[in-house]
């Protein structure tokens, strides 16, 4: 113990398995529990007596009973430099990107200015119980500089990239196929492995690279198997169209990827909504995870994500939760999952809570291979925690008070009526962050 040591009280939800795949028997429920943290890992967890037993003198204890305790929420897919580009009207989005998006990115060439940026994403991250995100940056390094720099500070685990692009994109926003792959080597050397840190080869999507560009990519990831790939696949029907004419040998949008050994299971797509049957096989086969964002693709009118079909292919394709943000349209990843679950019911598909709380930590965490660290409360697992209120707003209380220990009802409650309002604490590395964040968002200190 390091002097520390804290000890967390509440309803703990424990995830075993995959509800969807293990019903019942994946979920328990401890009411009266709490997890020991010390280090940054979780040291105890179970009936809050037993924990005090292993508690040493002088820990604190932080007492939350009647609220619960879960894994920090994981987004597998998101774009700090769009924190000002989140709810610009009224474009789909090959417009969006050169309307909105493609403007503010060129401003975070500025260090000082991508500092800001940086800073106040980790705060709203933090802020809405995410703890860990697969994250783009700009083209430009010094952004992924700051952002890993920012993360590092917080000791928070984030893997992000910068992203590449050398067509279709402002001047100041392209590079070159050498250019960037040697500032992708150079991040990679420099962050990967830092702390709780890992890197994203991120070429934008194939409308943005080149075949050159591609190649490199593939020669990256190649290079680094250790590393992650990110990049956007089928989100939109005139970005497939436009794949198609840049790209004249190729049948499909995937295959562009597959040719230069883009996929496998490091690789995360975003969207993978408009896919024909040969693409799902090429997902499925390579072991490539479809990042499913719901409020993105429904504010950018892009499609409706068919989880079923993904997921009852032989062998499945993996499949992630993710925002999206700035195309998304909220932080939270509860609303996240309030969206997913309307998109679904369009589809004449079900998603009960316990699955969807399932992805937003374990099934998140499978989904980058993290599941070994993060996304469930278990003793030598790092402390990245949340602290959830169902009763957070009058709307809240007022439903809860006809749900009697129904703890699917509660997290349906929670998913559907729950955002930032609900997470009334969230701890990373065993340190509580959303207050600290909201302390920094306020100007109290600035030093979160
Ligand atoms: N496709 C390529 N870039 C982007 C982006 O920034 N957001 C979304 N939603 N789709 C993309
Ligand atoms: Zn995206």
């Amino acid at each position: 113990m390091n002097g520390a040591a804290r000890v967390i009280r509440g309803r703990l939800l424990l995830f075993e398995d995959e509800p969807r795949l293990a019903g019942a028997k994946a979920v328990r429920l401890i009411e009266n529990g709490a997890v020991l943290v010390d280090d940054g890992l979780i040291a105890a967890l179970g009936e809050a007596p037993d924990v005090a037993r292993e508690t040493p003198i002088g820990a604190k204890t932080d007492d939350y009973s009647g609220k619960l305790i879960l894994p920090g929420f994981i987004d597998t897919h998101i774009h700090y430099p769009q924190t000002r580009v989140i709810a610009s009207y009224g474009a789909q989005l090959l417009e969006w990107l050169q309307k909105y998006t493609f403007v503010e990115e060129q401003k975070l060439r500025d260090p000082a200015h991508a500092g800001v940026v940086a800073r106040f994403f980790l705060d709203e991250l933090f802020r809405h119980g995410t703890t860990t995100a697969m994250v783009y940056c700009t083209v430009h390094p010094e952004s992924v500089d700051a952002f890993f720099a920012e993360s590092e500070r917080r000791d928070a685990r984030m893997i992000a990239g910068k992203v590449m692009m050398d067509r279709n994109a402002p001047e100041a926003l392209r590079d070159t196929p050498e250019l960037g792959y040697d500032e992708t080597k150079a991040l990679i050397q420099r962050w990967r492995g830092k702390g709780r840190l890992d890197y994203a080869i991120s070429p934008r999507f194939a409308p943005t690279s080149s075949d050159a560009q591609l190649e490199a990519s593939g020669a990256l990831a190649r290079e680094h198997p250790e590393a992650y790939v990110q990049t956007h696949l089928s989100e939109n029907l005139a970005e497939i169209a436009f794949v198609k004419e840049l790209f004249p040998w190729t049948k499909t949008y995937a295959q562009v990827y597959a040719r230069y050994g883009l996929l496998g299971p490091r690789t995360v797509l975003g969207h993978c909504i408009h896919l024909e049957e040969s693409e799902v096989g090429l997902l499925a086969e390579s072991g490539s995870v479809a990042a499913f964002c719901p409020t993105s693709n429904l504010f950018l009118g892009s499609g409706l994500f068919d989880m079923r079909r993904l997921q009852a292919h032989a062998p499945p394709v993996r499949v992630s939760l993710a925002t999206d943000v700035g195309g998304g349209t909220s932080y939270s990843m509860l609303q996240t999952a309030n969206e997913a679950y309307k998109v679904l019911q369009m589809n004449g598909q079900s998603w009960p809570a316990a699955q969807a709380f399932y992805q937003m930590t374990l099934g998140n965490a499978r989904a980058l291979g993290l599941d070994d660290r993060i996304g469930s409360l278990r003793v030598g697992g790092e402390a990245d925690l949340i602290v959830l209120d169902s009763s957070a707003t009058p709307a809240m209380a007022h439903r809860m008070e006809a749900v009697k220990g129904d703890l699917a009802e509660e997290l349906f409650i929670l998913m559907m009526l729950g955002d930032d309002r609900a997470i009334a604490e969230t701890y990373v590395a065993g340190r509580p962050a959303k207050s600290a964040a909201m302390k920094a968002q306020r100007g109290a200190d600035g030093d979160p």
